[in-house]
């Protein structure tokens, strides 16, 4: 491959995932519209400086597909809010949207050793 041609391909790439980085990377706190009003302060949440320290590289460990009631942890879903599948009122054996967050946050903090576990740490005032 000629040096132009590389050097345009990393430009491309370079912007492609600058504009993907765009729209959560201002993110500080957690509060999903489809809860209306939270009765909890909004959870803590920098989505990129979080990543970054947990070093997690893999989108997929949060957001993973499913399809017929099951997990899909190969598909990622960047970008479709966790409320587009999990519902705040579940019928049968689904998980609702808050126990979806507890279980995902507060499940990996356990797994790890670290992170916050107290309810005041993520909901703080
Ligand atoms: C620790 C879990 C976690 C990891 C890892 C993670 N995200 Fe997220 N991300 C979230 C949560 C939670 C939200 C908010 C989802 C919602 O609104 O329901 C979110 C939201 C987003 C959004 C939507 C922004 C918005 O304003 O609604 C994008 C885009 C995104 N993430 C991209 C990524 C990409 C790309 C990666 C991998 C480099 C990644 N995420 C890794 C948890 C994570
Ligand atoms: C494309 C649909 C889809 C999206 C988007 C999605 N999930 Fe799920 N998730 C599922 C399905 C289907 C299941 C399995 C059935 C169930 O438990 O509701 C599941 C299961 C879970 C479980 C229970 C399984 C376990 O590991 O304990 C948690 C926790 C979870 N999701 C959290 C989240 C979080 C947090 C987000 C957003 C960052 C998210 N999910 C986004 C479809 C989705
Ligand atoms: C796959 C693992 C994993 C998941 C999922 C995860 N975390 Fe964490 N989180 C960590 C680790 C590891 C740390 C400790 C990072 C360090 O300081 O070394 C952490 C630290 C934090 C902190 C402390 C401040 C900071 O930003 O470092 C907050 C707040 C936090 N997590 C909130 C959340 C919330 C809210 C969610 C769910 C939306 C979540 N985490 C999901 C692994 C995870
Ligand atoms: C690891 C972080 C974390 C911890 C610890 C945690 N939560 Fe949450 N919680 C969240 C996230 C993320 C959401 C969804 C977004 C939001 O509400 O900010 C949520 C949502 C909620 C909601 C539904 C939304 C609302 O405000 O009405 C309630 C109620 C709640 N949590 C209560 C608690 C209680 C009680 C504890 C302690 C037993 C606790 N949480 C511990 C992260 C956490």
């Amino acid at each position: 491959m000629n040096r132009t041609l590389t050097m345009l391909l990393a430009a491309a790439l370079i912007l492609a995932f600058a504009q993907g980085a765009l729209s959560q990377q201002d993110m500080k706190t957690l509060a999903p519209a489809a809860f209306g009003k939270l009765t909890r302060p909004a959870a803590q949440f920098n989505h990129d400086q979080h990543n970054e320290k947990a070093q997690l590289t893999d989108c997929v460990v949060c957001h993973h597909g499913g399809a017929d009631g099951k997990q899909d942890k190969t598909a990622s879903t960047e970008g479709t809010p966790c409320a587009d599948c999990h519902k705040l009122k579940t019928v049968g054996k689904g998980t609702s949207l808050t126990n979806a967050y507890h279980k995902q946050c507060i499940g990996c903090h356990q797994a790890k050793g670290k992170g916050p576990i107290a309810c005041g740490q993520c909901h703080k005032r």
